[in-house]
């Protein structure tokens, strides 16, 4: 095409009004559409490099690590922090107060929680996770982010290892017990229905308490991307593998009341999630605790798990 001829197809987009929009050369993306979702991507920033997310997890294939033990969070169960929750256009995005540290073996420093956000399908009865576990999805996924030493995000993107990335999934179940924190998260959601909407926090939840009791020494840990782009490769993710169980109400919520425009007659904010990437030559670690699990019935001898749980023992993190 001539290049000449493009200001004056700029021109006539606007003209035609919000179709244009959606589908610009200016790094607007979305989901469904096939004019600006997923399959379009490779051409904006980095989706089409060798370190994506998200990834199927296979476990028998993963690499047991001894040294990954828990993960230790400091300020997780403050609510204050949670100051307030808007609908970005593409997910509902929780910003944080400073004051929420990461630490883990295997991340090269603290990592300081910006916000949070989820990713979900159409209703309880389909995965909507990002990530799987050996082929299985889950109902939804929760994506804590944070920067390395606190860098803020224009500086985090530009180092490899710049954003960890806590997964957390969660599984729509008639037998979960009521959850508090998931009960006051989702009623805040009527206040942001609409794109660009923002509401302030009134310390009602904690992120430790809608983490209820996922196990933190159980998780998966893999180098790979941001899932929107412009998909940075600057990710260390880790997943955990068992989900938050919530009641089918919780799941539901967040694909019957968001809209992902800013108008109510306008689609509903659903199937926000990236398809699985290809791992490429990437390894999975496991972490030290997924080789004793109780669920799994474990070959290994007794004799063998010492040496294990003293090398786990000897490694302990404070902040
Ligand atoms: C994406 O990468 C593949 C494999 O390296 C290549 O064949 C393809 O042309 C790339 N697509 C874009 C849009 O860069
Ligand atoms: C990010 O931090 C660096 C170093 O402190 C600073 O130079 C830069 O202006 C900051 N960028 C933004 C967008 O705040
Ligand atoms: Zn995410």
């Amino acid at each position: 095409m001539n290049l000449a001829w493009v200001p004056h197809l700029i021109v006539l987009g606007t003209l035609l009004g919000a179709d244009y929009t959606s589908t610009d050369t200016a790094g607007s993306w979305c989901y469904k559409d096939p004019k600006c979702g997923p399959e379009t991507w490779a051409a904006l920033g980095h989706c089409n490099g060798t370190r994506q997310s998200p990834i199927n997890i296979v476990t028998p294939a993963a690499v047991h690590n001894p040294h990954l033990g828990a993960v230790s969070l400091a300020g997780y169960g403050d609510a204050k922090k949670l100051i307030s929750m808007e609908n970005t256009g593409t997910t509902v995005d929780v910003h944080l107060a400073d004051g929420l540290h990461l630490c883990a073996q295997g991340l090269p420093a603290i990592y300081t929680a910006k916000s949070f956000h989820l990713h979900w399908s159409q209703g309880s009865d389909k995965p909507g996770s990002e990530h799987f576990i050996n082929y299985k999805g889950f109902s939804m996924e929760l994506h804590i982010v944070h920067t390395k030493n606190n860098l803020n995000k224009t500086d985090a993107l530009k180092d490899p290892e710049g954003i960890a990335v806590l997964a957390f999934f969660l599984q729509a179940t008639a037998h979960a017990r009521p959850s508090h924190s998931w009960d006051s998260f989702t009623r805040h959601l009527k206040n942001v229905a609409l794109k660009g909407k923002k509401t302030n926090l009134d310390g009602s939840f904690s992120l430790r308490g809608l983490l209820s009791s996922v196990d933190l020494a159980r998780y998966y840990r893999y180098p790979g991307s941001l899932t929107t782009p412009t998909c940075d490769e600057v990710v260390v993710w880790t997943v955990f593998p068992d989900p938050i169980l919530v009641p089918l109400d919780v799941v539901a919520a967040f694909p019957s009341i968001l809209h992902s425009t800013n108008s109510d007659a306008g689609p509903r904010l659903q199937n926000n999630y990236r398809p699985l990437q290809s791992l490429g030559d990437r390894q999975v670690q496991a972490s030290a605790a997924l080789r004793v699990a109780p669920s799994s019935s474990s070959t290994l001898r007794p004799a063998a798990l010492i040496p294990l749980l003293i090398s786990t023992a000897a490694i302990t993190w404070h902040l």
